[in-house]
């Protein structure tokens, strides 16, 4: 079956040009003018961007965390991901002590398949380096194509690992080409500054970003990053939320080391100030970094500009209000960290970003597509529109307006953190692998089409 968008514009992370775009099968084979459309169905892009499909490096669906279960498994976060304009997402394949990584994996497999609706790879988290470990990790990398490794430095007693345990995967990573992912902040003092504020009497969710100050983020980045160069291997910093931490990313990446970073489109556009919100509301926007002052937002503009934050991912990891988000109520800590994000990260950052003048459209694509694709193994697969490419494709109408809200969102949560932001363009139409997936806002998907995407090894640039 072949397919002919005409009438759109190419834009990609270098180029942005008038093209027809020609589609066999699941794959681009031709870019260029007056394609020959002969028994292709012809769908007109008139006045529409088409943008490679994004790539959303960091996803938690299906995933128990904080007492409960997050609100979207891999259908719906998937179908929602689709509606924003996401045709991969990376979701984080957890871990326990003494669990073989083969197990684990096998989990995680079992949670998407016959679900997703969009193509999905998985990182792999770290609890401990022991021998066992750290032998199966070939297995892991080469087999299984898992090339990325997830260690939390934060959440003492729950999913936080010690400096060893990062340095061994460090390490490691560095033998079979992997590249090791930090969530930097320091749980220990975290934990202390936690305990102390319970015993104070603060238990309302501001406490939540109290607890968690920029220093804590700032210091674990740095630390990672230090134990990278130490290891000469490869490090990448999720959900960057502050200045303190793009300093220590710049630092590392001026001296020549392999470091980094993504952010979320929440860090750039919403604040500390939310979780003050009267009625337990500000519970809604409690994760992990914390939102910060608003004058960090530009500072990580700035750095997706320039190049010291690479990507863009949601960290969707949803949990409703009701029941969920209130386990939290008199008890900061047991408020489960994080929030519904999938679906608009696309949106919010073109809007943000392109509309509002702050990066090009073409560090739109990098930063929504492009570099998460090269950094995690897809490239040129995914990521990009070429030949040879997988056609995987959105159809975005730049000139349309439309508002964020729970009441038009796809994510199976019943709020949204972006509730009544206007933005700017619009997904029309997403195709994956060449397949409709979202027609004419409509989604025509289905689930178990996704497949699971096995990754290349971490090459250094
Ligand atoms: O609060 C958050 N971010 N929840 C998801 C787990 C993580 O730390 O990424
Ligand atoms: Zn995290
Ligand atoms: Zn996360
Ligand atoms: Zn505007």
């Amino acid at each position: 079956m072949r397919k002919l968008i005409r009438g759109g514009t190419v834009v990609t992370a270098s180029d942005t040009y008038q093209a027809e775009v020609l589609i066999e099968g699941e794959k681009v084979v031709a870019i260029g003018n007056n394609l020959e459309a002969d028994q292709a169905e012809v769908i007109d892009a008139g006045g529409c961007y088409l943008f490679p499909g994004g790539v959303d490096p960091h996803t938690h669906l299906d995933m128990p965390f904080g007492g409960t279960i997050t609100a979207d498994d891999f259908e719906s976060g998937t179908r929602a991901a689709a509606f924003g304009g996401t045709t991969s997402i990376i979701d984080f394949c957890l871990t326990n002590k003494g669990q073989s990584l083969r197990d684990a994996i096998s989990i995680w497999h079992e949670k998407a398949r016959g679900k997703a609706v969009i193509d999905y790879g998985f990182h792999l988290m770290i609890a401990e380096a022991n021998d066992q470990v750290l032998e199966e990790l070939e297995y892991v990398v080469t087999e299984e194509g898992i090339v990325s490794l997830k260690v939390f430095m934060a959440y003492k007693n729950v999913l936080q690992a010690d400096d060893e345990t990062l340095f061994k995967t460090l390490v490691r990573a560095r033998q079979l080409g992997a590249l090791v992912q930090v969530h930097a902040e320091n749980g220990d003092v975290i934990d202390y500054l936690t305990r102390k504020a319970l015993a104070d009497g603060n238990t309302d969710p501001i406490n939540h970003a109290l607890t968690r100050p920029p220093e804590a983020e700032g210091e674990a980045t740095g630390r990672a990053a230090a134990l990278t160069a130490l290891a000469d291997s490869q490090l990448y910093v999720v959900h960057v939320s502050c200045a303190d931490a793009v300093k220590r990313i710049a630092e590392a990446r001026e001296k020549g080391w392999q470091v980094y970073g993504e952010t979320c489109p929440q860090y750039l556009t919403l604040d500390v100030s939310y979780l003050e919100k009267p009625d337990f509301e500000g519970a809604k926007y409690v994760w992990s970094p914390p939102l910060r002052e608003k004058w960090n937002q530009e500072v990580l503009w700035n750095a997706l500009r320039s190049g010291i934050l690479q990507t863009v991912g949601s960290d969707q990891c949803s949990f409703n209000f009701k029941g969920q988000k209130e386990l939290g109520r008199g008890d900061f800590t047991k408020i489960p960290n994080g929030g519904p994000l999938i679906e608009d990260r696309f949106a919010v950052v073109y809007s943000e970003g392109v509309h509002a003048g702050r990066i090009s459209l073409n560090q739109f694509v990098d930063v929504i597509s492009t570099k998460a694709a090269k950094l995690f193994g897809m490239y040129p697969r995914k990521g990009t529109i070429a030949v040879g490419s997988d056609a995987d494709i959105v159809i975005f109408d730049p000139g349309a307006t439309r508002t964020l809200s729970v009441a038009t969102h796809h994510m199976n949560v019943d709020y949204n953190p972006f509730e009544g932001m206007q933005v700017h363009g619009e997904v029309v139409t997403v195709l994956q692998r060449g397949a409709y997936v979202i027609r004419d806002k409509q989604f025509v998907g289905q689930p178990g089409l996704g497949q699971f995407i096995k990754r290349s090894r971490f090459a250094r640039p």
